[in-house]
């Protein structure tokens, strides 16, 4: 299994580009199934979940050419399977989000039931009653979801018991072609979603209220190929911002978007860094600094992204003072502190809440990646530490951050990927 040498030390300095967003193009690459014309999807990110999505689409029928710039056009008339295997959505719980658009599409699906994952169960029964509601037959069969039904999906008003991202995103894309009026209320508000609306938009849905807490789609009977460009990764910007405060360094991101991160430039700002802010780029300056502790409690958007939470963990384990992180969104995501305490690092875990105690200098150390945004912790670390850190199963990684270790690499980071 590969891993990651770093040697720590080193203040990040320059430009880097953020790449398109996972959390958007997963949806998106869903959605194409929704339409029997070609349709092009631009600025992937090249990401093993997003070669995982794909694959499935490619199970199916569908028609796939990518080129080397990560730009894919679909061919969805050759579709002739609507199953997602288990082989492969146990590979990636974002399968899900063909289910949607199976049954409105095509009447029938069969998607494996995702099962939990390192960060918590993560159920799926606000998708399946969502579809329930449209008219679906849902039934869970040997571990799959088989859903039917007759004709087409019925309009629905759905209250969401809890702020679902997937779930919103599979019943805007189920309700895009249903007959009549659909209301998803306390829907997802976060970017990602808006992104997926926009796409949908784009080929000839009728739907607003995307970004507020309740959506209001008016099915058609036809959505049509069109081409679409995927937002920049937010949560990829992030985590290098962190990387410049953590490093006491400067870095510029750029062809990002600096419309959806205001919960977290706050925070960095709050950390003591100087934070600009242009059109599609935002440079954060920590030279010379140390970084403030920091309070954070995660919470569905516009508040603090839960997929940041454990990077301002690693922020917090090095500052001045004593950060309160509160995990609100999943049940288990303070796998990173095990390995940052392996790391000499201050951190206390009551139920929820990490009480991060900064001022110690972190020490290099073998680790253990565990989730995708843990693992970017544990980069995070092991930049400011001193010595050496290996980090092993570094597969966690390449799921959400393109080329990883070429990008620190060129901002001054010593790190390189050991094949073995
Ligand atoms: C999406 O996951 C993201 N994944 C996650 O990013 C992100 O952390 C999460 O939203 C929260 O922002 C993708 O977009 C592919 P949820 P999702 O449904 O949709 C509970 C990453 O690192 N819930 O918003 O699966 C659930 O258990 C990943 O890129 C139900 O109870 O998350 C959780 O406590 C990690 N029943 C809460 O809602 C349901 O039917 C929010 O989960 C659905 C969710």
């Amino acid at each position: 299994m590969d891993k990651l040498l770093i040697t720590g030390g080193q203040s990040l300095n320059g430009v880097v580009r953020a790449s398109g967003a996972k959390n958007a193009a997963l949806p998106i690459l869903a959605a194409t199934l929704l339409t029997k014309q070609p349709i092009t999807i631009k600025n992937l990110p090249h990401l093993h979940d997003i070669t995982t999505m794909l694959e499935l689409l490619g199970s199916m029928g569908c028609g796939v050419v990518v080129d080397e710039k990560m730009n894919v056009q679909l061919d969805v008339s050759t579709v002739n399977r609507t199953e997602a295997p288990y082989e492969l959505v146990k590979t990636m719980r974002a399968s899900i989000l063909v289910l949607g658009p199976l049954v409105s599409h095509f009447g029938e699906a069969i998607v494996s039931l995702p099962g939990g994952c390192a960060i918590g169960s993560r159920p799926v029964d606000l998708h399946l009653r969502g579809l329930e509601a449209m008219g679906a037959d849902i039934q869970v069969v040997g571990g799959n979801i088989v859903a039917k039904v007759d004709g087409r999906l019925k309009g629905a008003r759905i209250f969401f018991d809890k702020v679902t991202v997937t779930g919103t995103e599979n019943l805007l894309m189920a309700a895009a072609l249903a007959d009549g009026r659909s209301v998803l209320e306390n829907a997802a508000r976060e970017p990602e979603v808006v992104d997926l609306a926009e796409c949908l938009i784009a080929m000839g849905a009728k739907i607003t209220g995307h970004g507020t807490d309740t959506i209001t789609i008016d099915g058609v009977e036809e959505l049509f190929g069109t081409e679409y460009s995927v937002m920049p990764d937010r949560i990829e910007t992030g985590t290098f911002l962190v990387a410049a405060a953590i490093t006491a360094g400067k870095v510029k991101v750029i062809d990002t978007d600096v419309h959806s991160m205001e919960a977290v430039l706050a925070k960095l700002e709050e950390a003591g860094a100087s934070v600009e802010v242009g059109e599609d780029w935002i440079e954060l300056d920590m030279q010379g600094r140390r970084p403030k502790a920091v309070n954070i409690s995660t919470a569905p958007y516009p508040a603090f992204p839960t997929d940041m939470q454990a990077q301002f963990v690693a922020l917090n384990a090095i500052a001045d003072g004593v950060g309160r992180v509160t995990e609100n969104i999943f049940e288990n995501r303070f796998m990173h502190v095990d390995e940052m305490l392996r790391m000499g690092a201050d951190i206390e875990v009551n139920g929820n809440t990490a009480i991060v105690k900064g001022g110690s200098a972190l020490k290099g150390a073998p680790v253990m990646a565990t989730d995708l945004r843990a693992s970017a912790s544990l980069v995070l670390s092991a930049l400011v530490a001193e010595g050496d850190t290996k980090i092993d199963r570094i597969y966690h990684i390449d799921r959400g951050y393109e080329c990883i270790e070429e990008k620190f690499g060129s901002l001054g980071a010593k790190i390189s990927r050991v094949l073995n």
